[in-house]
């Protein structure tokens, strides 16, 4: 399988990204520089925990330029694809650019927060940022929907790690960013999950197997390399969980959604996605 020859048609991806942009206006985008008030921010408030899941999201969010660089080495806006790819794929940049505009965001804000409220100093988190950003981020699929189905599952899980953790801090100011990231993030799962719709009515059984090849081997982003991630993730969890087989049911309702009746094969993967759910 090679990813050029099993791309959906232009025309569908240009509408999935149109649908994105008009979901995202200029009025309705902010900034880590005005959209907060960063001399009230306040680590004290928060506990021990809560303060370990700030500084791990942090980092997560910080290795934005490796996520970033996965898109331009599996859908090249050059000559080294076919005209037909250049199309979809220059379409597809709109996304990806202003996409990776505002998970910059993220990590900035993240950033920002833990210097104003006395977590970290500017010049201390940015070696340790520096850590893990320089690590390789890579994933090696064989089929473009791949790419949107690990996104879409990834989106969501970030999405409900930043609501639990807004439920339960006791900063304002951290409360207030953190629901301007989740909110980001479901617009993320809501162009990914409107993209892997359209694979599975536009490919049908031929996309059964990579999705449940990312389901099977799924790793949250930087699992693989940060050091001490799973104890990290461990000792989080009762603040806020970072656990992607949560956002399995949202995959199995994209699913449902996409397809009138499902086939013997979509069926299966349906039932091997919620064991995998089950199994968490
Ligand atoms: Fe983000
Ligand atoms: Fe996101």
């Amino acid at each position: 399988m090679n990813i050029e020859s099993a791309l959906i048609p232009v025309d569908e991806l240009a509408t999935a990204v149109d649908g994105f942009l008009a979901a995202s206006p200029a009025a309705r985008a902010w900034d880590v520089e005005t959209a907060f008030d960063w001399s009230r921010a306040d680590a004290n408030r928060l506990t021990d925990g809560q303060r370990s899941a700030v500084r791990f999201v942090t980092l997560i969010e910080d290795h934005l330029p490796g996520y970033f660089d996965v898109y331009h080495r599996y859908f090249p806006v050059d000559d080294s694809v076919s005209r037909a790819a250049f199309l979809h794929n220059r379409e597809l940049y709109h996304f990806t650019v202003r996409w990776a505009l505002e998970e910059d965001t993220h990590a900035r804000a993240l950033a920002r927060y833990q210097e104003a409220s006395g977590m970290t100093e500017r010049g201390t988190l940015r070696a340790e940022l520096a850590v893990e950003g320089q690590k390789p981020f890579d994933l090696p699929y064989q089929h473009p929907v791949q790419f949107f189905a690990y996104a879409l599952v990834q989106e969501k899980a970030t999405q409900m790690y930043y609501q639990q953790l807004r439920d339960v801090v006791d900063d304002p100011v951290l409360a207030t960013m953190l629901a301007r990231l989740s909110r980001d993030e479901a617009r993320h799962f809501s162009f990914m999950a409107d993209v892997v719709a359209r694979y599975l009515r536009a490919q049908g059984d031929a996309t059964v197997q990579p999705i449940r090849d990312v389901i099977a081997t799924f790793r949250m982003p930087l699992a693989d390399t940060m050091r001490g991630y799973w104890r990290w993730a461990l000792k989080i969890a009762d603040v806020a969980s970072y656990d992607h087989t949560e956002a399995y049911e949202h995959l199995v309702k994209v699913i449902d959604r996409a397809v009138d009746t499902r086939s013997d094969r979509l069926d299966e993967l349906v039932r091997f996605i919620e064991e995998c759910r089950s199994l968490a």
